[in-house]
C-alpha cells in the first residue's frame, strides 16, 4: 500500500485497512462474533485474563483465546473456556453460534440458569457446563440436541426433573451422561421407546432421584460405568439391566433404598446376573438395607474385580468360602451386617486383599490363623463381633499390616509377643475383649504405632512395661480399667508425640512423675481410679496444652492451683484425694505454711546466682573442650558430593559458636519444637537476624543423615516464595543443623489450635491464602524445581507463616527426590530411600492410603495429605481426633455428609473464620458458603482412594488460586464498599 506514505490519503488507507480485516469474514462470522460479544457482556473475567484480546481490532475471531473455528474460517465451531475464572451468567445469546460443536465452559464460577436457548445448537457433540454455580432446570428444549455425545452438567446446584426429551426425543448417539452432584428429583425418565444404544457412562450419583433403576437402560447394552450411588432409588436390584449390560466396568449402586428378590430375601439372583460382566472392577451395594445371604455364586463373578462393598446392609448367614476365588480383590468390606457363623480360612487365598472389614456382625468361633498368609494386608477390622480364643501368632507375618482392630469381641488368651514383628503396625485396638497376661514387652516397644494404642477393658496385669517408651510417634495411649500394677515410669516423657494418656481403672501407684507435665503436646490425661500418691506435679499446672485431666480417685495431696492449665479444670477432676487442698471450686482452702514458703523464696535467690555462675563456667569449659580443635565452620562442606554445589548456593559462613551464641547454649528457653528427627531453636544473630536452627539428634544418627542429606538437597534446590529458604547449614560428625529464617508467626498448626492464652484463629481470606500458597509450593516441587520432591510429609505444623501471613512450606526431612529430572543426584538417593519405604513416609492422618500397602512414595500421595489439609481446615477438627473419636479418617468422615449434610459444617466453618453469620451481609454469606463448599469438593476430590482420580498439585493450585481471586476481588461483588471483616 505505497500510497499510505501521502498524508491526504491517510484516511482512505484506515478504511481500507479496517474494511480489509472485515472483509475476511462473511456475514456469517459477523454473527458470531457478535454472539461471542453478547456472551462475553454477561461475564467478568479479571484483566489480564482469558477474555483479553476478545474484541481487540487486530485480533481475529477464529483466534479468540478458547474460540476455534472451522477449516474454511468462516464459522465458529468450539468454545472453551473451562476453569478460566469466569463469573457471571451464561448469554442465550450464544445459541446463535449455530456451527457450535464443542462448548466447555466447566469448572468457573457462572450463575443463574441455563439458557434453554442453547437446545437449538443442533451441531453440539460436546457439552459441559460442570463445577459452576448453575441454578435451576436442565431445560426441557435440550431434547433438540440430536448429535449429542457427551454431556457433563455435574456439581451444579441444578434443581428439578430431568427431562424427558432429554433421553428420548434428544440424542441417540449419546455415550456419557454426567448430571451428578446436584439437587436433581423425580425418577430417571427413560422410557422403553427411547433407547440410549451408545451410552457408555451413566453418572447420576448424589441427587434426590427416585422410583427404580429404568429397565429401558437395559438397551443400553455397552454400558460400562453405572453410578447411581446416594439417591433415593428403590425397587428391586437391577438384575435385568446388568445381565444384558455385560461390559460394566463399574457398577455403584450404594445408599439407596434398594431391595433384594423374594421380597429383600434372595440375592442370589441378582450376583447371578453379574456373572457374565467380565470386566467388572468394582461393586458397591453398601447402604441400601439389602436382606438375605451372600450366595455362593458371588465366588464365580468377574477375577478381575477389585472391591466389593457390601456394608451397611441387613445380609444374614455366613460367609461363603467360595468368595475367596475373587483372588485379584483388594477391598473387602462386609461390616455393619447380621452376619454369623465363623470367619473362612480360605480367605487367604485372596492375595492381593489389602484391606479386609468384617466388623459390626456376629462372627463367631476363633480367628483364622491364615489370615496371617496374606501378604499384603494392610488393615483388618474384626471388631464388635462374637469372636472368642487368642489372637494368632501368624499376625507376625504381616510386615504390612498397619491397623488391626479387633476391639468388642470375646477374646481371651494373653497378647502374642509375636505382634511386635509388625513393624508397621501404626493402630492396635484390642480393647473390650478379656484378654489377661502382662504386656509383651515387644508389643510396647512398637515403635511404630503412629495413632494409638488401646488395650483397655482387658484383664492385663504386671507393671506397664519401660518399653513403652519407645513409642515416640504415638499420639493416643489408652491402658485403663485392666489390673495394672506398679508405678508410672517417669521414661514416658519419651513419648513426645503423645496427646492423650489414660490409665484409668488400675491398680498403680507411687506419684505421678513430673515429666508427664513435660510432653510438649499432651492434651488429655487421665490417671483417676488408681492409688496414686503425692503432690500434683507443677509440671501440669503450666503445659500450655493440657486441657482435660482427671486425677479422682487416689490418693494425691497438697496444694492445688486454679492457674494455667487448672484454670478449667473443676472440682470433678479431684474428687476422693482427701489430701488436695486449693483455690478449685469446692475444694477445702489450704492453710498457709510460713516456712516452707521462705525456703522457697531461698531457693529461688540461691538458683538466681548460681545458674549464671554455672552457666558461664560450663560455657568456657565447653569452648576449650570442644570447639578449639577443628571448628565448626561448614557451608554443608563435609557433604561429600557437595563441593561443587557449594560454589552454586554461596551459604554465609555461621560458625558452630556463633550457633550457640544465637540461641543461648541451646537453652530450653529457646526451643520452639521437636519432631521425629530433632529439636528446633529459636536464635538471633549478630546481625540481628532472627533464625530457628533445626539440630538433628544424633541419636538415630544413620537415618538421621539420610535425612539430614535429603533436606539440604531439597532446600539448596528450591527456590519458591512459599518454600522455607535456608541460610545455612551447620555439619560436624557429631552435629548437624539447618539454619534457617525464624517464621515470626509460628505454624498453621498454632494458630487452628491456639492454646490458651494465644487465641487468635484466622479468617477465611487467611485461610483461603494459606492453602493457596501452600499449594503452589508444593506444585512448584512436583512440577517446576530442578529436582522433583516429593514432600511426603504435608500438614499443618510443617507449615509456617511469614510476618505478613505468607505460608511456606518446611520440613523437607523426609521427601523423597524422584528420580528422572535431576540425574546425578537424584538416582543415588531414590536407591537408598527405597528400602526404608513406608516406614519413614508420612504422618497420621494425613497419609495417604496407598502407603504401606506396597506403594512408593508419590506426588498422588503428597495430593491426598494437601486434600487433608483442607477439610481439616473447614471442619477444624484434627484427621487424628476424628480417627479417635469417630473410628472414621476425616474424608470419610466429610464424604458421608456430602453433598446434603454439610450445612452444620459450613455453618461452623462460617461462625470461626468470618464472624457471626448474623453480622454478615448476605451476598458476603453466599459467597463464603461457596468458598467453603468449594474447599471441600477439592478437598474430598484430592482424598480420592484412587491415586490416579486425585488432581495434580498443579490442578489444585490452580482451583485453590480461582477461590483466592474469587474471594479477594469485591469489585466481582459489586459490594466493595460494604467488605466486612472476613
Ligand atoms: C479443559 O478441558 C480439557 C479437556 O476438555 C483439558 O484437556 C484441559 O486440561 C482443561 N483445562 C483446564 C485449565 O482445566
Ligand atoms: C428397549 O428395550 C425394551 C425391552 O426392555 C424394548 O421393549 C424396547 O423396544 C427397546 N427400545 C429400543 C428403542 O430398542
Ligand atoms: C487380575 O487382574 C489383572 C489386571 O486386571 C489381570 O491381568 C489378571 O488376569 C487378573 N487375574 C485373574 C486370575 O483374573
Amino acid at each position: 500500500m505505497g500510497f499510505c506514505k501521502f498524508p491526504m490519503f491517510g484516511f482512505l488507507c484506515l478504511v481500507l485497512v479496517l474494511f480489509g480485516v472485515h472483509a475476511e469474514e462473511n456475514a456469517q462470522l459477523m454473527n458470531d462474533r457478535a454472539s461471542l460479544l453478547s456472551f462475553m457482556s454477561g461475564v467478568v473475567s479479571d484483566p489480564g485474563h482469558v477474555l483479553e484480546n476478545w474484541n481487540s481490532s487486530d485480533v481475529h475471531v477464529c483466534k479468540w483465546s478458547g474460540v476455534s473455528c472451522n477449516n474454511a474460517g468462516d464459522r465458529v465451531t468450539e468454545l472453551i473456556l473451562n476453569a478460566t475464572w469466569l463469573r457471571g451468567t451464561i448469554s442465550p445469546a450464544l445459541a446463535n453460534l449455530s456451527s457450535l460443536r464443542v462448548l466447555d465452559l466447566s469448572r468457573n464460577f457462572l450463575q443463574g440458569h441455563i439458557p434453554k436457548e442453547l437446545g437449538f445448537l443442533s451441531q453440539l457433540r460436546l457439552l459441559s457446563l460442570s463445577s459452576n454455580l448453575l441454578e435451576g432446570k436442565i431445560p426441557y428444549e435440550w431434547g433438540f440436541l440430536h448429535n449429542m455425545v457427551y454431556l457433563d452438567l455435574g456439581s451444579n446446584r441444578l434443581k428439578g426433573k430431568i427431562p424427558d426429551s432429554l433421553f428420548c426425543n434428544g440424542s441417540l448417539s449419546l455415550q456419557y451422561i454426567d448430571l451428578s452432584n446436584n439437587s436433581l428429583s423425580g425418577e430417571i425418565p427413560l422410557k422403553n421407546e427411547c433407547g440410549l444404544k451408545e451410552l457408555r457412562f451413566l453418572l447420576l450419583w448424589s441427587n434426590h432421584l427416585v422410583g427404580s433403576v429404568p429397565q429401558a437402560l437395559s438397551n443400553s447394552t455397552k454400558l460400562q460405568w453405572l453410578d447411581l450411588a446416594s439417591n433415593m432409588l428403590s425397587g428391586e436390584l437391577p438384575s435385568n439391566i446388568v445381565r444384558e449390560t455385560p461390559s460394566l466396568e463399574i457398577l455403584y449402586l450404594s445408599y439407596n433404598a434398594f431391595v433384594s428378590h423374594d421380597g429383600n430375601t434372595n440375592l442370589e439372583p441378582f450376583f447371578a446376573s453379574l456373572v457374565n460382566s467380565s470386566n467388572l472392577q468394582e461393586l458397591e451395594l453398601a447402604g441400601n438395607n439389602l436382606g438375605g445371604e451372600i450366595p455362593y455364586i458371588i465366588g464365580d463373578l468377574s477375577t478381575i474385580l477389585v472391591q466389593v462393598h457390601l456394608d451397611t446392609n441387613l445380609l444374614y448367614g455366613s460367609i461363603p468360602p467360595h468368595i475367596s476365588n475373587l483372588v485379584n480383590l483388594t477391598l473387602l468390606n462386609l461390616s455393619c451386617n447380621l452376619l454369623n457363623g465363623s470367619i473362612p480360612p480360605q480367605l487367604y487365598r485372596m492375595g492381593k486383599l489389602e484391606r479386609v472389614y468384617l466388623s459390626n456382625n456376629s462372627l463367631s468361633g476363633k480367628i483364622p490363623s491364615a489370615l496371617g498368609e496374606i501378604p499384603h494386608l494392610g488393615l483388618l477390622d474384626l471388631s464388635r463381633n462374637k469372636l472368642s480364643g487368642s489372637i494368632p501368632d501368624s499376625f507376625a507375618n504381616l510386615p504390612q499390616l498397619r491397623r488391626l482392630f479387633l476391639y468388642e469381641n470375646q477374646l481371651s488368651g494373653t497378647i502374642p509377643p509375636s505382634l511386635g514383628k509388625c513393624i508397621n503396625l501404626e493402630i492396635l485396638d484390642l480393647s473390650h475383649n478379656t484378654i489377661s497376661g502382662v504386656i509383651p514387652s515387644e508389643v510396647a516397644g512398637l515403635s511404630s504405632l503412629k495413632l494409638y494404642l488401646n488395650l483397655s477393658s482387658n484383664h492385663l496385669y504386671g507393671p506397664l512395661p519401660l518399653e513403652l517408651s519407645k513409642m515416640d510417634m504415638v499420639l493416643a495411649i489408652d491402658l485403663s480399667s485392666n489390673n495394672l500394677s506398679g508405678t508410672i515410669p517417669p521414661q514416658l516423657k519419651s513419648c513426645i508425640a503423645l496427646e492423650k494418656l489414660n490409665l484409668s481403672h488400675n491398680i498403680l501407684e507411687g506419684p505421678l512423675p513430673f515429666s508427664i507435665g513435660q510432653l510438649p503436646y499432651l492434651r488429655e490425661l487421665d490417671v483417676s481410679s488408681n492409688q496414686l500418691i503425692g503432690e500434683i506435679p507443677q509440671s501440669l499446672q503450666v503445659s500450655s496444652t493440657l486441657t482435660h485431666m482427671n486425677f479422682s480417685f487416689n490418693k494425691f495431696y497438697g496444694n492445688v492451683s486454679n492457674e494455667g492449665a487448672f484454670s478449667s479444670l473443676t472440682m470433678d477432676a479431684f474428687l476422693d484425694n482427701n489430701g488436695l487442698c486449693g483455690k478449685i471450686k469446692g475444694m477445702p482452702k489450704c492453710r498457709k505454711r510460713r516456712s516452707s514458703h521462705h525456703l522457697l523464696i531461698l531457693s529461688i535467690i540461691l538458683s538466681l546466682i548460681a545458674i549464671p555462675i554455672l552457666c558461664l563456667f560450663g560455657y568456657r569449659l565447653l569452648l576449650r573442650s570442644r570447639f578449639r580443635s577443628q571448628l565448626a565452620v561448614f557451608n554443608g562442606g563435609d557433604m561429600e558430593d557437595d563441593e561443587q554445589e557449594n560454589k552454586e548456593f554461596k551459604y554465609p559462613r555461621i560458625s558452630y559458636e556463633q550457633l550457640i551464641q544465637a540461641t543461648g547454649g541451646f537453652s530450653a528457653s529457646s526451643l520452639i519444637g521437636s519432631g521425629q528427627f530433632g529439636h528446633v531453636y529459636k536464635g538471633v544473630l549478630q546481625d540481628n537476624t532472627r533464625i530457628a536452627v533445626k539440630v538433628l539428634d544424633p541419636k538415630t544418627s544413620g537415618e538421621i543423615f539420610g535425612s539430614f542429606k535429603r533436606e539440604c538437597q531439597v532446600l539448596k534446590r528450591t527456590r519458591h516464595r512459599n518454600l522455607i529458604r535456608i541460610i545455612t547449614i551447620c555439619s560436624r560428625p557429631e552435629f548437624k543443623a539447618l539454619v534457617l529464617p525464624l517464621m515470626s508467626n509460628g505454624s498453621l498448626e498454632s494458630h487452628l489450635y491456639p492454646s490458651h492464652g494465644l487465641n487468635h484463629g484466622l479468617d477465611l481470606v487467611q485461610l483461603v491464602n494459606i492453602c493457596s500458597d501452600v499449594a503452589e509450593g508444593v506444585a512448584y516441587l512436583h512440577h517446576h524445581s530442578p529436582v522433583k520432591v516429593v514432600h511426603c510429609d504435608l500438614k499443618p505444623s510443617n507449615i509456617l507463616l511469614d510476618h505478613d501471613m505468607t505460608a511456606l512450606v518446611t520440613d523437607f526431612g523426609i521427601s523423597r527426590l524422584v528420580k528422572g529430572a535431576d540425574e546425578g543426584v537424584s538416582e543415588k538417593v531414590t536407591e537408598s530411600i527405597s528400602s526404608k519405604d513406608g516406614l519413614l513416609c508420612g504422618s497420621l492422618g494425613y497419609i495417604a492410603p496407598e502407603y504401606g500397602l506396597g506403594q512408593r512414595a508419590s506426588p498422588e500421595g503428597d495430593v491426598f495429605s494437601f486434600g487433608v489439609l483442607l477439610l481439616e481446615i473447614v471442619t477444624g477438627r484434627r484427621p487424628t481426633d476424628v480417627l479417635i473419636h469417630e473410628g472414621s479418617n476425616l474424608h470419610e468422615y466429610v464424604k458421608r455428609h456430602y453433598p446434603n449434610k454439610l450445612e452444620a459444617i459450613v455453618e461452623q466453618a462460617l461462625d470461626r473464620s468470618c464472624g457471626a453469620p448474623s453480622a454478615m451481609p448476605q451476598a458476603y454469606h453466599n459467597v463464603w458458603t461457596d468458598i467453603i463448599l468449594e474447599m471441600i469438593e477439592l478437598g474430598l476430590m484430592c482424598t480420592q482412594i484412587t491415586p490416579s482420580a486425585r488432581p495434580s498439585m498443579q490442578d489444585a493450585a490452580h482451583e485453590m488460586g480461582r477461590l483466592k481471586e474469587y474471594l479477594s476481588n469485591p469489585s466481582s461483588l459489586q459490594l466493595s464498599s460494604q467488605k466486612t471483616a472476613c
